[in-house]
Order: structure tokens, then sequence, then C-alpha cells
């Protein structure tokens, strides 16, 4: 039996979702954008999925767009609300540790001319809401900010971020793809004003997401066609995706406070058996708020790829460096960001546990653990 401890790369699929897709896969067929009865049926569906999708963030049900994931919904907002505001908004600020489908854009803008301000987080990964609202300038259009790191699970001092940035009157987007399912993630608590998220993050299919957009705000669209999503995403919708998405929401917002007491207690128990069989182990941002589910330890003097593999081997699956980039081995630029040199950010491994996962799994990997970066140390080549 497989031990899968890679829950913020992506997370198996709940049955009762699989039931739904395969529901709507089959039964209800429809354009959601015919005037007919099949198209009202697969309307109904993608409704009540938006339904579920707003109860869980404590947004309004027309404030949710539908997307094709997490990537979709950060690359909308941002070069939508960017190329909304024109040339009085040429300036964009989010931080050093952001995730690539953030980076991306923004270095993409910035390419064009955007001034780009890439606020540093500390020794924890941790951003000082005063060094945000200080970047904001008159031309700032948007400031762009994690929830919380897929790698390390730190979790940022969002509501007063949203403060500062909003008694501004400068829009915020925060990147909540890791936080939805896992934490309260509630924007009648935290007034962001664009927030994205991920079916797959929390059990629900992949190629599927969400991105809320609070109010009227004007915001350019980035699928140009038909005028589904009220013209803010072209394209016929991914009816059972969405249908999934929204089982898979009402889920995560049922048992939310379960999963994270118990996600929180097997880390735990992960972290104490590491730090006492495992001699020279570091736990990234120890000092911060972190993630019920995530654990990201530098294991000093290895190779993480290597000790993944050794793992893997073992019938464990963790990552190492850039979760979402498995396979790579650059370092991480959020433990760079952090102050971490290369060899000690290709040192750490991420654990990350959720549905599926207990005592059992734990045990077992602490009984791997010991013996296994032993051999890995033994190799030497930590470079
Ligand atoms: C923080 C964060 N944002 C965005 C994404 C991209 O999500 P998706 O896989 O839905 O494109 C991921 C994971 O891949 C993520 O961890």
């Amino acid at each position: 039996m497989r031990i899968y401890l890679d829950h913020n790369a992506t997370t198996p699929v709940r049955d009762e979702v699989v039931e739904a897709v395969l529901r709507v896969l089959r039964d209800v067929w429809g354009n959601p954008s015919s005037a007919h009865a099949e198209g009202a049926a697969a309307r109904a569906e993608i409704e009540r999925a938006r339904e579920r999708v707003a109860a869980l963030v404590a947004a309004r049900p027309g404030e949710v767009v539908f997307t094709g994931g997490a990537t979709e919904s950060n690359n909308l907002a941002i070069f939508g609300v960017a190329r909304a505001a024109g040339v009085s908004g040429h300036h964009l600020v989010t931080s050093a540790a952001e995730h690539p489908s953030v980076e991306a854009p923004l270095a993409a803008l910035e390419a064009e001319g955007f001034g780009v301000t890439r606020v540093p987080v500390d020794a924890d990964g941790l951003l000082d809401p005063d060094a945000v609202a200080a970047a904001l300038t008159p031309e700032t259009s948007l400031v762009s900010i994690l929830w919380a790191n897929n790698e390390t699970g730190v979790v940022q001092p969002v509501a007063r971020i949203a403060e500062r940035v909003r008694a501004r009157g400068v829009p915020l987007h925060v990147d909540a793809t890791q936080a939805v399912g896992k934490i309260a993630v509630r924007l009648d608590e935290v007034p962001a004003d664009l927030l994205s998220a991920s079916a797959h993050k929390f059990n629900g299919p992949k190629g599927v997401g969400f991105l809320v957009v609070r109010g009227e705000r004007a915001l350019m669209p980035w699928l140009r066609g038909g005028s589904q999503e009220r013209g803010r995403r072209g394209g016929t919708h991914n009816v059972p995706g969405i249908a999934g998405l929204g089982v898979a929401a009402e889920l995560a917002h049922r048992e939310r406070d379960e999963r994270a007491a118990r996600c929180a207690s097997l880390r735990d128990a992960l972290w104490s058996g590491i730090e006492a069989k495992v001699p020279r182990v570091r736990r990234n941002g120890a000092a911060a708020p972190v993630l019920p589910n995530t654990l990201c330890v530098e294991f000093r003097d290895t190779a993480g790829d290597v000790l993944l593999e050794a793992l893997d081997g073992e019938g464990v699956a963790v990552s190492a460096g850039a979760a979402c980039a498995s396979g790579s081995v650059h370092p991480s630029r959020t433990l760079l960001a952090m102050g971490r040199t290369p060899a000690e950010a290709r040192a750490s491994l991420r654990f990350s546990v959720g549905h599926g996962v207990g005592e059992a799994e734990i045990e077992r990997v602490l009984a791997l653990l010991p013996d296994l970066v032993a051999r890995v140390r033994s190799l030497g080549d930590a470079r």
C-alpha cells in the first residue's frame, strides 16, 4: 500500500465527488447556455455548485467565476485588473514568495513595462503588512498575495494586509489555493477583492477552479468568446467538473474543523517523531502560523530529490523543492526568499497529509526515515 503525503500537490478525489461528476457527465449533458430544458438542467447544476462555492468562502454566488483551475484564476485576476486599470495603474505589488502562477503573469507585465514590487518575507516566510502598505504608490492597480504557501504551509496575515491595502483604495487579490478546505477562508472576515482557488486541492476534480470577484470590479476577460460567467470567462462550462467542485466545496465546508484537527494531530506526530529520531533537522516556517496539514523539513546535508526518490522506492510520496513543479531540482524560490542557501533549500522535503492518511501511515514513515536519511547523507553529495 502506498502512503501519499503530497496533498498540497493534489488530493485524492472523494467518492461523493466522483459520483457527482459521473452523474452529470452521463445524465446532464446539455449546454448550460441553451434555452431549452436540457440547457436549464445543466444550468441548474452550475448554479447549485456556485452556491456551494460561495458558501465555502462566504461570498455571494454572483461573485463566483468558474475557471479551469487556480493558474487560470490567478492569470485572470492579474492580467484582468492590470489591463482594465489602463495607464494609470502601471504598478503591482506582490511578495517574493509567490506561486509561479502569480509570479509568471507579473513577470510578463513587468516585461511590458509595468512596475512590480516584490515585498520580502522574513526567515519564517512571513510578510509584514506595513511593508506591503509601504510598497503602494498612486499607480498601484493591484496587490496579489498568497494566503498560504504551497511549500511551507506558512499562512500570511491576510486580514491585516487586506485592512492596510483597502484603506489605500487598492484592490487585493489573494491566491487561496492552498488555504481553501484547510483553514477558514471567509471573505466576510478577510475583505479581499479577488480570491483564487482550485478544486483538486480539496478533493475535487482537476482542471476546474474559481475566481471570486467582489462587487462590480472592472476585469478584462482572459478567455474571450461567449458571454458565459457574465462575460468574464468565455467558453462552454465544464459542467461535470463544476458539479464535482460544488460537492467538494460542500464537503470541505462541512468537515473543515474536523479535517484540520485530524491533520494537525498527524502532522504534529510526524514532526515530533522526526525531531526525536533524525539528527540535524530544521522545520521551515517554525515560528509562523502554518496550514494544519503541512510540514516542511530541512534534512541538513541531504539532497531532497534523492531522499524523495528513496522514500518513493519505499512506497511513500512526498515532494521536494517547488512542489507544484515536482521533478524539478531547482531550489525553491520560497525557501531562498526566506534566506535559505540553495543547498539548504534543496535539503528540504514537504510532507502534506490529508484524506486517507492515518496514524499507521505516519508510524511507517517514521520507521523508514532515520535509515533513509542516514543512507542519503552517506552518499555525501548534497549539492
Ligand atoms: C498556491 C497555488 N496557487 C496556484 C496553484 C495552481 O493551481 P492549478 O493546479 O489549479 O492550476 C497551485 C498548485 O498548483 C498552488 O499551490
